[in-house]
Order: structure tokens, then C-alpha cells, then sequence
């Protein structure tokens, strides 16, 4: 899979420009502030319906009202264009051209993995980082998962809007539908993460010489249950156990909103024992897990998104991004000091424009 070309129109610091990209490494280029991640940014908008940073207004160039990306990529020998148009409050989405209804239509096509520095605190970081990451990583994979998810937060809204305003009267129900859209979700991360976990392991014993036994869990509001339905019995229970505290609180306790991932390493606590490197070591190999799975469902290699990762990243783990990456369409961001060591397909950007190399 590789992208071919970007055009940017009224998006985030970008008026009117195009970016052509080459089948292997792309280097995009600049000073702080320039726009070099807003570029990566409208790239991952092809895989995931959204952004990196809020929720899509803020994508409009200040002042105008309206943007539009397109992104021109191949899959399996075919050429596919998308389009989205950004406008104050909606968002369209094309695909060839033609309209699609929902935005969990578009995501699969383009599959991108996706390095950022902000991911470094995947291990210590918060909950929400981590939740992050795997609601990121399953998207392209399964599309349903989009709608789920976004069913669910609605749900959850209505459901704390009840809570805040002490009227329970419609409790059971937003229970109920919490409950079974919960499960699903709950279950589509769980076989995620059995899925990733041995890869991550391995690829963390190899990084660390095999000085390091890495444990990827899943730690749920309630253990899954074999079946759906025995996860959405498991999960009203629990609602109704926490009832009078979420009352008290008015704050939703149960499901898949509070989930984490528990990561271990020689049987200790990462979050509380890994050092810097080790905590490096483990959002690469979660990476590359990541990776390896997508390339075993989809059969194809995913498009690599790089922001200024390098610099983050001690020899021999750099050594080892080159490896993982080696074969496939990278698009790297980084300084122009750090770029004069890079070979690649060179583009330059200074603020908002693109200047070739
Ligand atoms: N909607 C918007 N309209 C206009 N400018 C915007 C918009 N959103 C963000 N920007 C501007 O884009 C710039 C940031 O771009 P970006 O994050 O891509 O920089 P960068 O080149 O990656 O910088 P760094 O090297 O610091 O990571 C900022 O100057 C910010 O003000
Ligand atoms: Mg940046």
C-alpha cells in the first residue's frame, strides 16, 4: 500500500498545496511550527475518520470556512482517491468520487502506522493514551469497531447528562444499551490485544538481547466472559453494584471507557519499574506488533508515518526502526539539520507551503 499524492486545501496552515510522494521514504522537512506534522496529521485522517489532535473544526485554516484534503493511494495494483471536506460542524467523506454515508466506510482502505513522541508515554502515560493507542490500532482493521465506538460515547454522554442532572428515571435503559455495545467492544480489544501480545513479546526479547519478558493484559471493568452475553450480564452487574456511587459521583464507573492495559516486564509492573529505554522498547515492539498484524490480515504493508521519531530514539532502536521499516512507504518528519542525514524523497515546508527540496 503507498500513497502517491496530497493536496491540501484550506487545511490547518495550508492554503492550496500538493505533496508527491515517492513508493519508499519520504522526508518532510522544516523548522518548528511549519506544518510538518499537520501534514502526517491529514495522511492519518484516511485511516482513521479523524485526527490526531481535537475533534475536526480545528482543522479549518483559521479564518476560512471550510477545507478539503485528498489523498491519491494504491491497494492491491488499484488506485484509489478519498476526499473529506471539513466544514464548521460536519464532515464529508468520498471515495472514486462517490459519497460515503458513514465515516467507518472509509476506514480500511488506507491502512498508516502511525509513530509519534506523544506515544512515549504509552507506559506511564495515562489510561487514556493507552486506550488510544488500541482503538487506533483496531480501526482499519475492523471498521464496525468505529461505529461501536462511536454509538457507545454517545450512549455514555446521555447517560452522564442523566447522572449530572439526577434524574434517573431512563437509567436502566442507557444501562442496558451501555451494556451490550460495551461487551462488543470489549470483546473486539480483547481479541486485539491476544492477537498482538506473543508479536510484542517477541519483538522485545529480540530488542533486549533477551534480557526482557514482555506481558501485554487487558484489564477490563469486568473479566470477559466467554460469550457477548455473558460479558453484558457481567457488565450490568456491575452497573448495579455501582449504582449508588455513580449516583453519588455522578460519574459512569462501568465499562469499556475506564479499560487499561496493564504492561509487565520480568513479571514487574512496567508503568511503576521501566526505565526510559525499556518503556522506548515497548511502544516499539507494540508498534511493530502492530504492523505484523495488519500485514497478516490485510496482506499488504501499511503506510509508515514517522513524526519526529529518530531524534527520541538511541542507536540501536533506531537501527531497529530502519529494519521494520525497510520495504515499506515511510513518510518521516524531522528537522532540516537531521534530514541532511536521511536519504529519501526530500520536501521541504515553511510555513504552510511546500517547497520542494
Ligand atoms: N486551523 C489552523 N489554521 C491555521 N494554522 C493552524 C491551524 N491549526 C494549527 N495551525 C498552525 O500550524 C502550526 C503547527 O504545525 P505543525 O504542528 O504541523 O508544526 P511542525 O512543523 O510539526 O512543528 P514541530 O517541529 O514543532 O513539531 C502552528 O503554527 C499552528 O498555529
Ligand atoms: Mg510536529
Amino acid at each position: 500500500m503507498y500513497v502517491t499524492r496530497l493536496s491540501l486545501n484550506n487545511f490547518r496552515n495550508y492554503e492550496d498545496e500538493k505533496i508527491e510522494f515517492d513508493p519508499g521514504v519520504n522526508i518532510v522537512y522544516g523548522a518548528n511550527g511549519m506544518g510538518k506534522t499537520n501534514a502526517l496529521e491529514a495522511v492519518y485522517y484516511f485511516s482513521q475518520g479523524r485526527g490526531l489532535r481535537g475533534p475536526g473544526r480545528e482543522a479549518i485554516r483559521y479564518g476560512e470556512e471550510r477545507a478539503g484534503i485528498s489523498l491519491d493511494f494504491f491497494r492491491d495494483g488499484r488506485e484509489y482517491t478519498g476526499e473529506i471536506i471539513f466544514e464548521k460542524k460536519t464532515k464529508k467523506i468520498y471515495l472514486n468520487e462517490i459519497e460515503l454515508k458513514k465515516t467507518s466506510q472509509l476506514v480500511g482502505r488506507f491502512v498508516c502506522v502511525l509513530f509519534t513522541p506523544d506515544e512515549l508515554s504509552l507506559v506511564k502515560g495515562s489510561p487514556e493514551v493507552r486506550r488510544r493507542f488500541l482503538d487506533s490500532s483496531i480501526i482499519p482493521l475492523r471498521p464496525v469497531y468505529l461505529s461501536a465506538l462511536m454509538k457507545y460515547n454517545l450512549i455514555l454522554r446521555q447517560k452522564s447528562a442523566l447522572l449530572r442532572r439526577g434524574e434517573y428515571g431512563m437509567l436502566p435503559v442507557f444501562n442496558q444499551q451501555l451494556a451490550e455495545v460495551g461487551a462488543g467492544i470489549i470483546h473486539i480489544r480483547r481479541a486485539y490485544i491476544e492477537g498482538i501480545k506473543e508479536i510484542a513479546a517477541k519483538v522485545q526479547y529480540d530488542i533486549s538481547s533477551g534480557a526482557e519478558e514482555l506481558e501485554t493484559v487487558y484489564n477490563s471493568s469486568v473479566r470477559p466472559g466467554e460469550s457477548r452475553a455473558e460479558t453484558v450480564s457481567l457488565l450490568l452487574e456491575k452497573m448495579e453494584a455501582m449504582e449508588e456511587s455513580e449516583k453519588e459521583n455522578k460519574i459512569c464507573f462501568v465499562g469499556p471507557h475506564r479499560d487499561d492495559i496493564t504492561f509487565r516486564i520480568n513479571g514487574r509492573p512496567a508503568r511503576g519499574y521501566a526505565s526510559q529505554g525499556q518503556q522506548r522498547s515497548i511502544v516499539l515492539s507494540l508498534k511493530a506488533a502492530q504492523t505484523e498484524l495488519i500485514e497478516r490480515e490485510t496482506g499488504e504493508s501499511p503506510v509508515m508515518l514517522l513524526d519526529d521519531i529518530m531524534s527520541e530514539l538511541d542507536r540501536s532502536r533506531r537501527d531497529f526502526l530502519r529494519e521494520k521499516i525497510s520495504g515499506k512507504q515511510v513518510i518521516i518528519t524531522c528537522t532540516e539539520a537531521e534530514s541532511e542525514s536521511m536519504r529519501g524523497n526530500l520536501i521541504m515546508v515553511e510555513n504552510g507551503k511546500i517547497k520542494g527540496r
